[in-house]
Parts: structure tokens; C-alpha cells; sequence
């Protein structure tokens, strides 16, 4: 129970600032005692939840936040001035006080005595808490508890341990990442950034310091794919069956090998060369041609007497090129049966190395196939880690996901295992290779509570849900959570700022965005009310629906310039030399899957995935 000291608390006379004095102290926790506020107090001087409080102790100012207030309950005694009693949390202490060398440091060393006089944090102190001269910091907007004084974070401390912005929908986390994003770049210039843009909508936010990738400009052959991915991807996003999955297992690395052998001109190939493909496991991205995946499928199944056996190796087969003629995929199958290695290219273009001054690339995700966007995320994260691993985090990339519940559920059953492993991959280890995260989701509660936990410095925008709030309170410190009483409460475009990154968890209002410069969907019209869809535009939506939009646009070189074959075609025999493209094949394809092998097959490969025909949706 605290201790009331009525003598100390009348005795000396209130200074004009003061709003209360210390009677009781338990651990970092003290109560002091307040005068009813007088109606026409001004803001500033007023003692309410949320606002800072200091605590004069000897040479220090304690710095504490006033988490609770309520009406005394105890006798009054002799003091019936304070009738009210507010909870502080101490949080910090500024040493040195009222001198020139004045500076603040979290954590407590004094504690405060009974009649300690407490009054609210004025400018000079907030400015002194929240400058921290010695890091490289960005302002991001202006505190709540006093608009003159600029929200400032450690943009080092937030990076190297990553971050989280929460939030319900449409309360500006978006916009706030925008913020974020454009601060962060300007004060590290040696940092890229991968933004996993979900909903397409960032694409205008950065001008030109970014680069849009889409399915119509990104190249990620099908080589680069782990072994889960590439079967999540041939089996359009279902377990695979095991019988398939087991086949797939063995003719994998021995088409690596194939390819290889091929390449450094050992002559005509020998598929059967199991010791080759020993070398090469099923993970490792190195180039293959899917010609030759399925002539070794072929071969192997021309070896098989039992029917049922055949029809496996048939269905793999079947599978496989329709994934490959599918429109839709042509971002993974374009020349998939010319080979090359094109991986520096691939990964100079996705994570902007050298950067030539455009740090940064948006992935839009909302124009891959539904079924395989999970795949594409695990490909990019786990690429953006192996990166940073073999090259000891000589070049620091943020990836910042949007909507990270869909990868990173709290329901471990949900979502695709290896995108989930290579999300937690770089929060866990990724600061040790400058591979750093930057988590953005509307559903907190869905959120997986132990990537939370990783997440260093947190952004928490107004949330209504309690699971939500439950969530955050088990991820921040006890006197942080006093403060998710407030989240429900919070306007568009404010947050509550926690951990490294921010001196104190202070309560926050991103700085305004210019319109063109806030996140919106490419979908939506810009400047109002959306045109009503006439026949031609629903046609165009039809189409896109269907992958027609996949193909690459007028703009694009065309692939042969894109990615020339590094092997001349003598050195790289192909194992179907005798693949031709043909309109009749193509129309084939759409026609429904033969119960027998069709001998030509092969030759629905090698048509090129995008034919010229004019695409409407060019823009
Ligand atoms: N910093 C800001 N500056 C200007 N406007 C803002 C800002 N923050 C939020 N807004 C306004 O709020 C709207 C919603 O913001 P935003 O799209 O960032 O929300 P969100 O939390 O990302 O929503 P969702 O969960 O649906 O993705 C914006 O369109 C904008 O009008
Ligand atoms: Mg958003």
C-alpha cells in the first residue's frame, strides 16, 4: 500500500510547473500525488495517461510515463490537496540535468524519494530524450505529447534488428512504411530494399529510386527453385504425390548434371550418368532445361513394363508441360529448354546490385498466379539471405513484406513451410549478413507471436481486436504495454512507437504524405469515383484474369537480347533436337490431356510462351 507522507507533501510550496509529488515508490514504479486539474489548465500542464512525467532526484531527472490516474482512495490526512494519484512507470533518467552536459540514458540508477516533486516533461527535456546526437537518426514526424518536438528513430538500431508495423486496416500502416522507407533510404545510401508490395500498390511512392518487377518483366526460371518450390509449383500449390515427388527427386540433379556436362563441351550427353548427377543435389540453383527433365522421364518410363507404373511417369510428364505452357508462368518457363545461366543477372536486377541509383525494387505480387505467389516469396527471401550469406553482408538489403501473416502464420498448418522458413531464416540470422526485415500486417493475432519477437523496434497503429492487442503485449516490455490500453484510440496516421529504435515508447503521428506519393492501388482510379466498367474494360479484365497480361510488353527487349544462351548450339546438344513451334501445338495444349502419350509432345515446349499477337493491356 503506499505510503503517504502528508508533512513532505504540503511543506514546500508547488513551483509553477509541478504537478504532484512522489508518495510511494515500488521498483521502477512510483505513485505521485496530484491536484485536481483546474479546468482551464492548459494541455501541456495537464497530467494524463500517455504523457511523460519527471521525477527531480538529486542531479537526475527520472523520466517515467504516466500509465494510470485515478482518485485517491486512502485518506487524504492533512493534504487535501492531492486528491488524485497517478502510476508512473520509470523508464529513463536524463543526468546531469539543468546542465550543459545533460543527457539521457534509458534505465533508472536513482530512485525517487517520497516528496519528490514531479512535473511534466517540457520541450527542452523531450528534445534532449529524443535527439541521441551520437546515431544516425530520422525524423518520421512529430510526437503526440508535444507537436513542436520531431519524432526521431535510430534508423541503425531499427534496421539491424528489424522491424514491425501493425495496424487494422486502413489506418495508414502503408503509408507509414512509404514514410519509413523514403527516410530510410536517404540517411543509409548504401542500403537496397526489396519490397514485397502484395497489393500492387506502391508502385508510384518512390519515383524513380525504385523499379517495378511484375511478372511481365521478372525473370525467375525454374532452376532457381528449391526442391519444395519447384514441386509446390508443378503441382499448383497442392502437395505433391509421392510417387511423382519421389521421381521427381531423382531426375532432378540428374538433368542438373546433363546440363553441365553440356555445357563444358564433354560431348553428347549420357542420362544415365547417376555419378554426375551425385554432385549435384536437388537444392542447388544451377540451370537445367526442362527438354531434358523430360526426356530422362521419358526414357525412364519407356524402360517400364507395369501400366500402372507407366501412368505415373505420364502424369508427372503431363503436368509439367502444362505448367510450362501455361501464359501465365511465362516469368519461370520463358526458354526453358534453352539453358544458360543467367543468375547474375537475375539477382544484379532483383536486389540492385550495383545499384545505380535505384536502390530499391517493388515486387508486385498481385499479377503472379495465385497458386504460386507463396512460392515466389520463399524463391526471393530465401535468395535475398543466400545472398547476403555467401557474400559475408558486404551489400545491406531490407525486404519489407507486406501482409507477413499470410506468410508467417500464427497456425503453423497455414501457409506454404519453405516461404515461412525463409522469412524466419533472415529474422533470426539475417542481421549477422545485413539481410534485414521489415514486417507489415493488418492481422497481428494471425501473426506467428515468435517472428514478432525478432521484431526489435514495433510500430503499433490503432487496433481494436483484443487478440490483436494480446499479441503485442506478450511481445513488449511490461511498461510498454500499458500504453495498448490507448491502441483502440488512436487516429489515422498515428502509432505508438516501441523498442530500439525509439529513445522512450512514445506515442507518435507520422508526418502527412503528399497524394502522389501515397500508397494506392494501380486498380483504383485516381482522383475519385471509380468510371463505370464498360464492355471493352470488362473484356480487358477478363483477359488479364486469365494471364493474358503475363505476357511481356511492348517496352521489354525481346528475350534474345534479354539473355543470350551461353553455349552455342553444337556444345549444347539438346536431347530433343528435333523441337519445333507451331501454332496447331499451341492450340493443342487447351484441348483436353490425351490418355496416351502423344509422341510430339516435346514440341508444345518449345513454342515460345508469348506470342506476338498485339496485347491489349499494353500500356
Ligand atoms: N502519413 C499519411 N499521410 C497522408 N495520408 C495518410 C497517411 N497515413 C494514412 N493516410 C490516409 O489513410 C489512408 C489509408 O492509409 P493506408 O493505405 O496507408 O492504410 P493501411 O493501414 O495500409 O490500409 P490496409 O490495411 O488496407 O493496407 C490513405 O489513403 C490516406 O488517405
Ligand atoms: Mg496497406
Amino acid at each position: 500500500m503506499p505510503i503517504g507522507d502528508p508533512q513532505a507533501l504540503s511543506a514546500a510550496p508547488q513551483s509553477a510547473e509541478q504537478v504532484g509529488r512522489v508518495i510511494s515508490v515500488r521498483g521502477s514504479q512510483a505513485s505521485v500525488g496530484l491536484p485536481p486539474a483546474a479546468a482551464h489548465a492548459p494541455e501541456e500542464a495537464r497530467a494524463t495517461v500517455g504523457k511523460f512525467l519527471g521525477v527531480r532526484a538529486g542531479k537526475s531527472l527520472l523520466v517515467g510515463l504516466i500509465a494510470d490516474v485515478s482518485l485517491r482512495t486512502e485518506p487524504l490526512l492533512r493534504n487535501q490537496e492531492q486528491v488524485a494519484v497517478a502510476q508512473v512507470d520509470l523508464i529513463g533518467e536524463i543526468r546531469d540535468n539543468e546542465t550543459a552536459s545533460a543527457f539521457f540514458q534509458r534505465g533508472v540508477t536513482n530512485y525517487p524519494a517520497i516528496g519528490d516533486a514531479a512535473s511534466i516533461i517540457g520541450s527542452r527535456e523531450l528534445r534532449l530524450i529524443f535527439e541521441n546526437p551520437g546515431a544516425r537518426m530520422i525524423e518520421v514526424g512529430q510526437l503526440q505529447q508535444d507537436g513542436t518536438i520531431p519524432a526521431r528513430l535510430d534508423v541503425d538500431e531499427m534496421l539491424s534488428k528489424h522491424f514491425a508495423v501493425l495496424g487494422t486496416t486502413g489506418v495508414g500502416k502503408s503509408s507509414a512504411v512509404t514514410l519509413l522507407l523514403h527516410q530510410i533510404l536517404a540517411a543509409r545510401p548504401d542500403l537496397r530494399v526489396l519490397l514485397l508490395d502484395v497489393h500492387n500498390e506502391y508502385s508510384r511512392c518512390f519515383g524513380p529510386k525504385a523499379q517495378v518487377l511484375n511478372p511481365s518483366n521478372v525473370k525467375l526460371p525454374f532452376w532457381l527453385y528449391n526442391f519444395d518450390e519447384i514441386v509446390d509449383v508443378f503441382f499448383g500449390g497442392r502437395p505433391g504425390l509421392e510417387e511423382e515427388v519421389d521421381i521427381l527427386s531423382e531426375v532432378i540433379p540428374q538433368a542438373k548434371a546433363a546440363y553441365a556436362q553440356a555445357a563444358s563441351g564433354a560431348g553428347r550427353l549420357t542420362l544415365k550418368s547417376e555419378a554426375a548427377a551425385a554432385r549435384y543435389t536437388l537444392d542447388v540453383p544451377v540451370p537445367y532445361r526442362i527438354a531434358d527433365l523430360l526426356t530422362l522421364l521419358d526414357t525412364r518410363m519407356g524402360k517400364l513394363e507395369n501400366r500402372s507404373s507407366r501412368m505415373v511417369y505420364h502424369k508427372l510428364i503431363t503436368r509439367i508441360e502444362t505448367i510450362c505452357n501455361d501464359p501465365r508462368y511465362a516469368f519461370m518457363f520463358e526458354n526453358a529448354n534453352v539453358g544458360g545461366d543467367t543468375m547474375v543477372d537475375i539477382l544484379s536486377t532483383l536486389f540492385r546490385l550495383p545499384p545505380k541509383g535505384v536502390p530499391m525494387t517493388i515486387m508486385q505480387l498481385a499479377g503472379f498466379p495465385s497458386e504460386v505467389v507463396d512460392v515466389v516469396v520463399s524463391v526471393t527471401c530465401r535468395m535475398a539471405f543466400d545472398l547476403g550469406l555467401w557474400s559475408d553482408g558486404a551489400d545491406p538489403l531490407l525486404v519489407v513484406c507486406e501482409e507477413a501473416h499470410r506468410y508467417m502464420a500464427a497456425d503453423h498448418s497455414v501457409g506454404f513451410a519453405p516461404t515461412r522458413r525463409a522469412i524466419s531464416r533472415i529474422a533470426k540470422e539475417g542481421r549477422k549478413y545485413g539481410v534485414f526485415l521489415g514486417l507489415v500486417t493488418q492481422r497481428p493475432a494471425e501473426l506467428d507471436s515468435t517472428i514478432l519477437s525478432q521484431c526489435s523496434t514495433l510500430f503499433a497503429m490503432r487496433m481494436t481486436n483484443d487478440r490483436d492487442q494480446g499479441l503485442l503485449r506478450s511481445a513488449v516490455a511490461d511498461t510498454a504495454a500499458n500504453f495498448l490500453a490507448f491502441l483502440p484510440s488512436l487516429g489515422t496516421g498515428e502509432a505508438f512507437a516501441f523498442g530500439e529504435g525509439v529513445a522512450l515508447p512514445a506515442r507518435m503521428k507520422f508526418r502527412q504524405l503528399p497524394p502522389q506519393l501515397l500508397p494506392k492501388s494501380e486498380t483504383a482510379t485516381v482522383g475519385g469515383a471509380a468510371a463505370p466498367t464498360d464492355d471493352h474494360s470488362l473484356a480487358s479484365v477478363i483477359e488479364r484474369w486469365r494471364g493474358r497480361a503475363a505476357k511481356p510488353r511492348s517496352t521489354d527487349r525481346p528475350v534474345e537480347e534479354t539473355r543470350q544462351p551461353p553455349l552455342a548450339p553444337g556444345e549444347a546438344p539438346q536431347l530433343q533436337p528435333q523441337l519445333q513451334t507451331s501454332q496447331s501445338q499451341a492450340q493443342q495444349q487447351a484441348a483436353p490431356q490425351p490418355t496416351a502419350l502423344d509422341p510430339n509432345r516435346f514440341k508444345l515446349l518449345k513454342r515460345p510462351l508469348d506470342p506476338v499477337a498485339p496485347d491489349p493491356l499494353r500500356r
